[in-house]
């Protein structure tokens, strides 16, 4: 049997249907499907309402009209969530495009910076004293007076302590003014030969253009059987001309340090006029650059060494003056005012 209002609801059915449909294929964003789903799946929506008023319809049209009803609200409700989808997938979609990295260009380059001129000279100075079969040693910047200068052969009220321009930290603690005190530690450690280099910070009661409270020094210390002056002059010769150039001219003129008996000061050609006599050489020619000389009896004793079987060499240069001669530095300061003006032409 047919009823009459069975072709009224029916044809209702289609109509939400064609419109619900026509509605969610111009939807142009996830708030107006949610639009269309309140229109016609929500409370108070068409379809609902169909739904509702089942009970109002004759008995025998309920079940037909129920179905279809039923059937479009989970055919919508697909639709609808599929639409979502569809949206919410575009959004990420377009979230990814304009958020897309691309891996294959090159980096931004982060400014580089340099080495510090200091470091690259102490760098330097290990490299040729290695090549020339020197190991490395350390020893503490906060030193005993009996290292520092007893054990040197500098006696307490000896007039070389003068010299140095102590930082006392109390009456046997110091900051230690050089790194020879470090030739005693070894040599404590260590029996006959010895072969090495020790750089270090080295502290000093003295500010000027040329000398600054802080500053580094190289140390070398070569000790075993035979050693003559003429291995300390073979030595200091090539890491000179290594350092600076093969052809530099090197003197060594008599000097004084209680440690070393004889002693020498060694100067090199100056590295600014060619040795015509300039302001940064004093017109001499000549620039000073380190002290050496053979290790003092005096000193190997202290150690207990058998002078009588060894004899060695040593030698103390200062780094910032190496690097200052190396590089055209009127000014020690500089090297510790991390001025990046300065620091960049390195
Ligand atoms: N320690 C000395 C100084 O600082 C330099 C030096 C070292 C001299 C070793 C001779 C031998 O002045």
């Amino acid at each position: 049997m047919v009823f009459k209002d069975d072709f009224v609801m029916k044809d209702k059915i289609e109509e939400i249907r064609t419109e619900a449909e026509d509605e969610l294929s111009e939807a142009r964003n996830e708030g107006e499907v949610e639009k269309i789903r309140i229109q016609y799946l929500g409370k108070k929506g068409r379809l609902t309402s169909v739904l509702k008023n089942l009970k109002d319809l004759p008995k025998e049209e309920r079940p037909l009209i129920g179905n279809l009803s039923n059937k479009l609200k989970k055919e919508l409700e697909t639709k609808i969530s599929d639409a979502v989808q569809t949206f919410v997938q575009k959004q990420r979609e377009d979230k990814f495009s304009k958020e897309r990295v691309d891996v294959t260009l090159p980096g931004r380059c982060l400014p580089l910076g340099s080495k510090h001129p200091i470091s690259q000279v102490t760098e330097k100075v290990v490299e040729i004293f290695s090549y020339l079969g020197f190991s490395l040693a350390e020893g503490p910047e906060v030193e005993l007076d009996y290292y520092n200068f007893e054990a040197l052969n500098i006696p307490k009220h000896h007039p070389a302590r003068d010299m140095h321009d102590t930082f006392y930290i109390s009456d046997e603690v110091l900051l230690r003014t050089h790194t020879s005190p470090v030739q005693i530690r070894v040599m404590e450690k260590q029996s006959p030969p010895v072969r090495i280099i020790c750089m270090g910070k080295v502290y000093r009661r003295d500010s000027d253009v040329s000398h600054t409270p802080m500053f580094h020094q190289v140390e070398g210390l070569l000790v075993d059987e035979k050693i003559s002056f003429g291995n300390l002059k073979g030595v200091l010769t090539v890491f000179i001309h290594k350092m600076f150039s093969p052809d530099t001219l090197v003197r060594f003129r008599p000097s004084f340090f209680p440690f070393t008996e004889p002693s020498a000061e060694v100067d090199i050609q100056c590295v600014m006029c060619g040795g015509e006599g300039c302001r940064v050489c004093g017109h001499t020619g000549w620039l000073e650059i380190l002290g050496a000389g053979m290790v003092n009896p005096a000193v190997f004793r202290m150690v207990g060494y058998d002078t009588e079987k060894v004899t060695g060499f040593a030698f103390g240069m200062g780094i910032e003056r190496i690097a200052m001669l190396k590089f055209g530095i009127d000014d020690i300061r500089l090297f510790f005012e991390n001025d990046v003006r300065f620091l960049n032409q390195f």
